[in-house]
């Protein structure tokens, strides 16, 4: 465990070249330009020892056994819980839902909160969502007769804030979901203004950190938000665990997606009663390995001041449209490109390059990056495009691979200019 911000395997906790020695990928694995952190981030040493010691020395199911082994096991994962809140800033551990990821969060409230809703009723949306924070409300909408509306977003990729407040003002709407940091364009609304006027409204409000909780921290009991959902693999934690964190009237409220053990007071032949919260909502094994290396990721992330993962990334952003800027033919997107609050990603296009021809020409030059719709397909279309290179930093992330973006670019275009 980090116990101290100098301790992380002896490296001073400062972003950039000199971290890659904490991460495998950089000093066994295949290593290079990797500028796809937003899908997922690699993981520290410290995490993947953190999964290996919980497999090997106290693998046994959680919350079962009556032996040591599995108390012990217990006892880790629900420390995990206390990790988070700590981390998120809420008040309680049994506000910490453990999920698989974003994802199910957003599928688990929408699911679960039928007691909310009436028909006619308006869920408000925006523009910059990914689709997982989308599909289940319009699943949800579908069921229960409800109407999806999204607030707008400007030409440069920044939210509408005047046609958010006309929305909430005249659509009322029962529940706002945002997101703190859009995946695809890497735009940062203004989330503390966002929650007062849709709370001033009476909406409850989810908000999407897949991306947030990562570059730019959160405390969501200063923010006043009612849901904040995660995946850890996003940050620098393993796959298949996340976070629903929920206000404790919010959870007592939500009725749990998945049945079966674990998640009951009592079963008979006659029906069940419900475990408190958090519990309810952990039906089966949870991934309690992974939860517990997700505690790792979370003292590994703290270890960090938030200035200087802030100022990392944000010289890396600069640098970047800096330098998309000076290639011929290529146009960025997103807030910054006019002074706008944009973090950690930046997307473009190259004319007559297809952003997959693009991507397939950078890894030859060992550089990764995401072309496509980034699971947005409402934000690109938007803004009149089909698809977007899409470069997204990481603590590892250094302006060396910014260099090797711009000789893929200029290979690109002299392929594609002939
Ligand atoms: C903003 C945002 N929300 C939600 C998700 C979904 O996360 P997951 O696939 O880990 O559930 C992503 C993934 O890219 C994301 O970027």
């Amino acid at each position: 465990m980090i116990t101290s911000k100098s301790d992380i395997h002896g490296v001073k906790p400062v972003p950039g070249e000199s971290l890659r020695k904490l991460f495998p990928f950089f000093t066994e694995g295949p290593g290079g330009c990797y500028l796809d952190s937003a899908a997922t981030t690699q993981k520290p040493l410290v995490v993947l020892n953190a999964l290996r010691h919980a497999l090997v020395h106290t693998n046994a199911n959680v919350h079962r056994g009556a032996y040591r082994l599995s108390a012990e096991a217990s006892e880790q994962y629900d420390l995990t819980r206390t990790k988070i809140a700590s981390l998120i800033g809420a008040r309680s551990p049994s506000s910490i839902v453990f999920v698989r990821g974003a994802t199910e969060a957003i599928n688990l409230v929408a699911a679960g909160s039928d007691s909310l809703w009436s028909s006619g009723d308006t869920i408000l949306l925006s523009l910059l969502e990914h689709h997982s924070n989308i599909v289940p409300w319009q699943m949800l909408a579908k069921r229960r007769g409800l109407n999806v509306a999204f607030a707008d977003i400007r030409e440069d990729g920044s939210l509408d804030v005047d046609d958010f407040r006309s929305k909430v003002r005249t659509l009322k709407p029962k529940l706002v979901a945002i997101t703190q940091l859009a995946n695809s364009l890497g735009t940062v609304p203004p989330l503390a203004e966002l929650v007062a006027l849709a709370k001033d409204a009476g909406a409850q409000v989810l908000v999407d950190g897949a991306q947030g909780i990562t570059h730019l921290g959160v405390h969501v009991e200063d923010l006043g938000c009612d849901y904040y959902v995660f995946s850890g693999h996003k940050m620098y934690g393993p796959t298949g665990i996340g976070v629903l964190y929920g206000r404790p009237e919010r959870l007592e409220k939500l009725y749990p997606l998945m049945g079966g053990g674990d998640m009951i007071s009592f079963v008979s032949t006659d029906g069940f009663g419900l475990a408190e919260v958090p519990q309810r909502f952990e039906a089966g094994t949870p991934a309690f390995p992974e939860a517990i290396a997700l505690g790792t990721a979370a003292d590994f992330l703290s270890g960090f001041s938030r200035k200087a993962i802030l100022d990392h990334e944000q010289a890396l952003l600069e640098s970047a449209l800096e330098m998309l800027r000076g290639e011929p033919g290529v146009t960025p997107y997103g807030p910054a490109t006019r002074g706008g609050h944009q973090a950690a990603v930046i997307s473009f296009s190259i004319d007559r390059v297809h952003p997959h021809d693009f991507a397939t020409i950078a890894d030859t030059h060992n550089v990764q990056v995401r072309a496509g719709n980034h699971c947005a397909m409402p934000t690109l279309r938007r803004l009149g495009v089909q698809a977007t290179v899409r470069l997204s930093f990481g603590l590892y992330s250094t302006k060396g691979d910014l260099q090797a973006v711009s000789q893929a670019i200029k290979e690109a275009r002299r392929l594609f200019s002939a």
